[in-house]
């Protein structure tokens, strides 16, 4: 069996920005047969730059990648042995990760309701270290299998080798690029706490009478919302959050609240303060607006969506005039969140 590699591949199906932009190479994944082959392919052309791509819900093509992409399609799920106090189950990349924030909770592994409507699959959530509504995949994780392609090794790595932090992990690092990950073994509380401490998810509950929460509420509570504030990737192309929000030292948030008293701001373990980026872009007068075919999203200004025919670049640039604005507004730098690329 050899690889089938495809030239100069469309990759507009394949970034949920939908912008135009092509693979020299291409090529799917489906079991871990192909993992080997690519191994072997990429030893051979050990020059070409390489990506592995899932939904591409996280990156941004400014242009073409002169590579090889290779699409994570391994799926399945496992159900391991269970503790008294936990269950396990084994996810591979390639699951589509509402789908499977869905089945976890059809089947009654409850704890992953917060992270509903996240776009994107299973491989790519350790990867950034998802996150919405007051709980990071992180808090659920037991273990990513990884295949090294320099190595040829299969490896598990605990949740403190893979590093994790603020939308932030081991993978995000260039030197671990061939680092693929296969799948993620998932550790499931058989005891049913509600994760409903953040702000805007209470005031969901509050405002639908729920008294006794059950996951179902939860879930019904974190996708009502996500509708209301966030664009829907196959109507109107983006890729969630465009920036972090950024995290400032206490003189820094002094000085800020000096002249902005109703900023928002959150304390962090060390005496640092992670800011608000929607609010910070909100407040430099961007909210909302339209060049072209780009914008800022009106209801999440942390979103940079494109209405149709937006080119890559025309991202990157209005992505450079939001920072460019915010930092002479307050002083701030925002680093973005999705992944450049071309
Ligand atoms: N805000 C404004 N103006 C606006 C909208 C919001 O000032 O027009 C302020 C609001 O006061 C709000 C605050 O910004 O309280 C925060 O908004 P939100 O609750 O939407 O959270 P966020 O910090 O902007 C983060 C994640 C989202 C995640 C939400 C909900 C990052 C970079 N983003 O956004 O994740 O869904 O919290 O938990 O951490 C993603 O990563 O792609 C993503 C969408």
């Amino acid at each position: 069996m050899a690889l089938k590699i495809q030239k100069d591949f469309n990759l507009s199906r394949f970034n949920t920005f939908g912008v135009p932009a092509k693979a020299k190479e291409f090529v799917e994944i489906s079991g871990i047969e192909d993992l080997l082959l690519l191994r072997n392919y990429l030893k051979a052309n050990p020059d070409l730059p390489f990506l592995i791509l899932g939904a591409g819900s996280d990156v941004l093509f400014k242009g073409d990648f002169q590579g090889l992409v290779a699409h994570m399609g391994i799926q399945g799920l496992d159900f391991l042995e269970e503790t008294d106090e936990f269950s396990f189950v084994k996810a591979y990349a390639g699951e589509n990760w509402h789908s499977f924030v869905r089945r976890m909770l059809d089947s009654g592994h409850l704890g992953f309701e917060n992270l509903a409507m996240i776009p994107g699959t299973v491989g790519a959530a350790p990867v950034q270290n998802i996150g919405a509504y007051g709980l990071e995949i992180a808090e659920r994780i037991e273990n990513v299998e990884c295949f090294d392609l320099v190595t040829g090794e299969f490896k598990n790595l605990s949740t403190q080798e893979c590093d994790f932090r603020y939308r932030d992990s081991i993978f995000k690092k260039k030197e671990n690029n061939k680092l693929v990950i296969v799948s993620v073994t998932f550790k499931i509380p058989k005891q049913y706490e509600p994760c409903v401490g953040y702000r805007e998810l209470a005031s969901e509950i509050e405002a639908n009478r729920i008294v006794h929460i059950t996951a179902s509420d939860v879930y019904a509570c974190v996708t009502s919302l996500r509708k209301r504030k966030l664009p829907d990737p196959t109507r109107v192309g983006n890729a969630g959050s465009f920036f972090k929000n950024p995290i400032v030292d206490k003189e820094k948030l002094n000085q800020l609240l000096e002249q902005n008293p109703s900023m928002i701001f959150y304390p962090l373990a060390g005496g640092r303060y992670k800011l608000s980026a929607a609010w910070l872009i909100d407040n430099s007068g961007l909210k909302g607006i339209r060049l072209g075919d780009v914008g800022v999203w009106d209801k999440q200004p942390l979103v940079l969506v494109n209405y149709g025919q937006a080119r890559g670049v025309d991202v990157f640039d209005l992505a450079q005039e939001v920072k460019y604005r915010v930092k002479n507004c307050f002083g701030v730098r925002l680093e973005p969140e999705v992944v450049i690329l071309g």
